[in-house]
C-alpha cells in the first residue's frame, strides 16, 4: 500500500509517498519550514498544502513529537501548547479530505527501524532514542510496539532529561562530542537498570555521527546507530497510515 508519511518536527514538516511493502521513498520529500511556533490549523494546512503537491488521494500517516493517543496529542514539550488534547487527526483529514492516522514521532522512527532498519527481525526487548530538538523514545517487545514510552522526559537534577542530551542540548550547551557522550551514556545506563533492553537503537540526525559518540557510552546491550537516519519517521508514519501498527 502506498501511503503519504509526514514527519512533523519542531523547525520543520517533511513528507513523502511511501510504499509501506518496502519502505521506500516513492518521490523525494518536500521539507517545510516551520518558524516560530505553528498552531493546529496552520499544521492542518501545511499537512494539506504536501498532499497537494505530491497530488495525494490515498491515506496520511503523520508523526508527532507529543503522546498520541487515537488521534488525540496529550503532550508537546516543543510545540504549540495549544495541539494539547486537540484532534490533530480530523484537523488534518478536514484540511486534506483523506483518511489520516496519527503516532508519536519516536514510534514512528522506531516502526520503521524494526520493520526495514537496525531492529529487523529482533524479538527480545529493543529500545530506540531519537536524538533531536528533544529525546524520543520507542520500547519494542518481540517486534510490538508499546506506544507513548517517554524516556526523553526521566527527570535528570530536576528537569527532563531532554534538556541535557538531546543533540539540541549538545549545541546549546556547547559541550564536546566526548562531554556529551559521557551523559548520554550515564542516562542510556539508567534506561537499561529499568527496561533491560537487549537491543539499543540510536537514531535521530545526529546518529550519522555516532563515531564521535558512540565510544563514550558504556553500555550494556548493544549500541547501534538508526539506520533510515532522517528518513524514519517518514517511513514509519506511512506504515501507521496503514492502520495495521
Ligand atoms: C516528546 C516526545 C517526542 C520527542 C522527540 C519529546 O519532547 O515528549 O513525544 O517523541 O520529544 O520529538
Amino acid at each position: 500500500m502506498n501511503i503519504l508519511g509526514i514527519d512533523i518536527g519542531g523547525s520543520a514538516v517533511k513528507g513523502a509517498p511511501v510504499d509501506t511493502r518496502t519502505g521506500k521513498l516513492l518521490a523525494e520529500r518536500l521539507r517545510i519550514e516551520t518558524p516560530g511556533k505553528v498552531s493546529p490549523q496552520r499544521m492542518g494546512e501545511i499537512v494539506a498544502s504536501i498532499a497537494e503537491h505530491f497530488r495525494w488521494r490515498g491515506r496520511i500517516g503523520a508523526g508527532f513529537p507529543g503522546v498520541v493517543q487515537g488521534s488525540t496529542i496529550r503532550t508537546s514539550a516543543n510545540l504549540h501548547e495549544k495541539f494539547v488534547d486537540c484532534d490533530l487527526g480530523a484537523i488534518i483529514e478536514k484540511a486534506t479530505r483523506r483518511r489520516a492516522r496519527i503516532i508519536n514521532d519516536a514510534d514512528a522512527a522506531g516502526v520503521a527501524e524494526m520493520r526495514f532498519g537496525a531492529g529487523r527481525g529482533q524479538k527480545g526487548a529493543v529500545l530506540m532514542l531519537t536524538l533531536g530538538t528533544g529525546v524520543g523514545s520507542a520500547l519494542f517487545w518481540r517486534g510490538v510496539l508499546q506506544p507513548n514510552t517517554e524516556m526523553g522526559h526521566l527527570p535528570i537534577r530536576g528537569k527532563s532529561a531532554e534538556k541535557f542530551i538531546a543533540a539540541s542540548a549538545r549545541r546549546i550547551r556547547d559541550l564536546s562530542w566526548k562531554e556529551w557522550g559521557a551523559e548520554l551514556g550515564d542516562y542510556v545506563r539508567i534506561l537499561e537498570k529499568i527496561l533491560w533492553p537487549e537491543l539499543i537503537i540510536i537514531g535521530g540526525g545526529v546518529s550519522d555521527k555516532h563515531r564521535k559518540f558512540f565510544k563514550y557510552m558504556k553500555t550494556r546491550a548493544p549500541l547501534v546507530p538508526a539506520e533510515f537516519f532522517n528518513d524514519a519517521g517518514i517511513v514509519g508514519a506511512a506504515l501507521a497510515g496503514t492502520g495495521k501498527v
